[in-house]
């Protein structure tokens, strides 16, 4: 089947190259010039693992083109995926769908053949039908309907993911689009990839309950992490020990410096204003916006507090290490390090930085952080050193090179990848978050 996807970010075009590699003839469409310019030079313009040679192995087998004009792209598609960016609106912190629905509509204008238009943006419920409205009124006079498809995929395991997902969620309510979507995914189920399929307006919410579940665990461990501070009990244990428990599960039970990246922070407050409007309040899920958002400034103080306090802080010199919301991506939105790296700057803490993908991105967002070409060159003269994101590359760091460089050794590790007794025999003041 011909595939459009329409948005090339990093769902549009992990789903694209995904699509492709699985036998159909995908298109992916973007009105970004520079993007679809990048792509057709095998530039990648995100960094995500092996999507450059499945991208590459494609395009070469004819299965995998770009384009950045939308009315060739769709020309012929049973399947046309909208995967353009749904943002928070400035001002109310609402899904903002304007990209969603101008796509909508550039479709609706440029329909020849009969397709499922299929919403792989995460949108708030009642998406769905709007888009159906707009594409009615641009009258494209032949059949279509639209169906959600919310992706499931992590940055830095986006492929993987897409591959063998836990579950594939599609909201319809009509049968031929059932049909179609059956073909698009056919390649998934004969690895018995679990299909759910729901009406749309359930689909829509799955992907906010989903995402707003898995923050909710994260902050839930991150506060366990705080009282494990105060009590002098180790989070990792807390964790473990809670996690062997079934019904629990051990996955996103990781303290650590708060959530951030494309979607929990958008997708939580989007889910409350949702909850706002229809009036059914979701309590839980306030309480974590709100823990979350003070958590990454306090993690600035955490480091300020690692220097002897305030006063001490002042003029001492700093190294972030990993600057990306997560390891094996380059995505800096809503990383925790630029709280982290405004908190010490207020505090006249002067801050350098690295990361191993994310520099290019991170540089215009910190502008006060010097860049530094590597961990050491960033860890030089530091008084202390934080471990922000859990990049392999800081795991094995040569402890007794980190100490000779530093100024002092103070090692602030708030991902926990480091054992405490072994940092500390080496001579270093250790903190990390939970451990004692
Ligand atoms: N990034 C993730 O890990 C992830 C995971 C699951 C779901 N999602 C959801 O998927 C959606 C896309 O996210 P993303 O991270 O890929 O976004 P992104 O910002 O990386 O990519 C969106 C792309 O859409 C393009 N675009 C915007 N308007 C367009 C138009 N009118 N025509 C053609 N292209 C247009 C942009 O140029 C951009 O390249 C969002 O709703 C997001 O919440 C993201």
């Amino acid at each position: 089947m011909k595939i459009a996807m329409v948005g090339s970010g990093y769902v549009g075009l992990v789903s694209g190259a995904c699509f492709a590699d699985f036998g159909h003839e995908v298109v992916c469409i973007d009105k970004d010039p520079a993007k679809i310019d990048s792509l057709k030079a095998g530039i990648m313009p995100i960094y995500e693992p092996g999507l450059a040679e499945l991208v590459a192995s494609n395009v070469k087998a004819e299965r995998l083109s770009f384009t950045t004009d939308l009315a060739e792209g769709i020309d012929g598609a049973g399947a046309i995926f909208i995967a353009v960016g749904t943002p928070s609106r400035r001002g109310d912190g609402h899904a903002d769908l304007s990209f969603v629905y101008a796509v909508a509509q550039e479709i609706g204008e440029n329909l020849k053949q009969p397709a499922v238009i299929v919403t792989k943006s995460t949108v708030p419920v009642g998406t769905g039908d709007e888009v159906e409205r707009i594409l009615a009124e641009a009258n494209p006079g032949v059949r279509f309907a639209v169906a959600s498809n919310p992706e499931f995929l992590r940055e830095g395991a986006a492929i993987p993911d897409f591959k063998r997902p836990d579950r594939i969620v599609i909201g319809t309510e009509d049968d031929w689009a059932r049909g179609v979507m059956n073909e698009v995914y056919r390649p998934l189920f004969l690895n018995k990839a679990p299909i759910l399929f729901t009406s749309r307006r359930s689909s829509e919410l799955i992907k906010y309950a989903a995402n707003a579940f898995l923050a909710v665990k994260i902050t839930f461990i991150n506060e366990m992490a705080d009282l494990c501070e105060k009590v002098g009990a180790d989070v990792q244990d807390v964790s473990r020990g809670i996690g062997m428990d079934g019904r629990i599960g051990s996955k996103f039970l990781h303290a650590g410096p708060g959530y951030g990246g494309s979607c929990f922070p958008k997708d939580t407050l989007a889910l409350l204003k949702t909850a706002e409007d229809y009036e059914a309040p979701t309590r839980i899920v306030e309480a974590v916006v709100k823990v979350n958002d003070s958590r990454k400034r306090a993690m600035g103080r955490k480091v300020i507090e690692a220097l002897g306090g305030p006063d001490a802080a002042r003029g001492k010199k700093v190294a972030l290490l990993g600057l990306t919301f997560k390891p094996n991506t380059d995505d800096m939105r809503d990383a925790p390090s630029i709280a982290i790296a405004l908190a010490l700057d207020d505090a006249g803490v002067e801050v350098a930085g690295y990361d191993p993908e994310g520099m290019d991105l991170a540089a215009p967002l910190m502008p006060n952080v010097a860049m530094k070409p590597d961990a050491y060159a960033a860890i030089e003269g530091a008084d202390a050193v934080v471990i922000v994101t859990e990049w392999d590359a800081f795991r094995a760091l040569d402890l007794d090179r980190v100490k000779k460089l530093a100024r002092q050794p103070i090692l602030v590790d708030l991902r926990n990848i480091y054992a405490p007794a072994d940092v500390r025999a080496k001579g270093f003041a250790y903190s990390s978050i939970g451990r004692p």
